[in-house]
């Protein structure tokens, strides 16, 4: 699915803090199937366009459209069901589930995409925690795993629905470098043969090596990296 931002804006107005604009980004594109490493040091807005791409935060001003669509003309419910069914979000701090098992969690975009009947969801499931090295915690609740591992649980379930855009916000922080070499595999490897569209967002250097397209964040826009 290919990313088009016109015109974006995005200024945080808090009560009681100084409003503050984060985002302005004129004119960009991210192409169908690409793979886009977006950089920018801490409070450069990473999170915020990541959540304006995933449909989270309606911008302030400008228009994001993701495969043609104009994500914010949508009415919320729809903008929720394309969300649920077209992209997938490794968040910053990983919103998983406290009361539910890893299996669990990933099966979740599974029910919301009603494509798969019960016991195929369980057994996509389950295939993709193996892949990230979880077999033996499928019944683990978030609180029992390790922050990685939490991590990795937060990649499988991003990626259970076969979404057409996966979104990964520093999905390498709290990782060893194998663990981390791993998880972006995983990813690279899962939106290539799928076709979707990936948008990581990371100041880890050695991420830069893995992508053709790296953009960098600064003073609000994207400059080509
Ligand atoms: N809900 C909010 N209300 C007000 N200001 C906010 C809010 N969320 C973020 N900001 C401000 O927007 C700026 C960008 O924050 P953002 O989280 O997008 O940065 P980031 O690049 O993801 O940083 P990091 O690398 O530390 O995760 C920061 O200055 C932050 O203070
Ligand atoms: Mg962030």
């Amino acid at each position: 699915m290919d990313v088009v931002l016109q015109q974006l804006r995005h200024t945080y107005a808090a009560s009681g803090l100084e409003a503050r604009t984060v985002l302005m980004i004129d004119d960009w594109q991210a192409a169908s199937g690409a793979q886009i490493l977006l950089r920018g040091v801490s409070g450069s807005g990473k999170t915020t366009l990541l959540n304006i791409l995933a449909g989270l935060l309606p911008p302030t001003t400008g228009v994001v459209r993701c495969g043609g669509q104009s994500l914010y003309a949508l009415p919320e419910n729809e903008r929720d069901r394309l969300r649920a069914t077209t992209i997938g979000y490794i968040f910053q701090m990983h919103h998983l589930a406290p009361t539910l098992s890893a299996l669990e969690n990933v099966e979740m975009p599974l029910v919301f995409g009603r494509k798969l009947n019960a016991s195929a969801r369980t057994a996509r499931a389950r295939e993709l925690l193996d892949s990230v090295g979880l077999r033996d915690f499928h019944r683990h609740r978030p609180m029992q795993l390790s922050t990685g591992q939490r991590l990795r649980v937060a990649v499988a379930r991003a990626l259970a629905a076969q979404p057409a855009l996966v979104l990964a916000d520093e999905p390498t922080a709290a990782l060893d470098a194998e663990s981390s070499h791993a998880v972006m595999d995983l990813l690279q490897e899962s939106c290539r043969r799928a076709g979707a569209t990936l948008i990581v967002a990371s100041h880890d250097p050695a991420l830069a090596t893995r992508f053709d397209h790296v953009v960098d964040l600064r003073n609000g826009g994207l400059h080509e990296g």
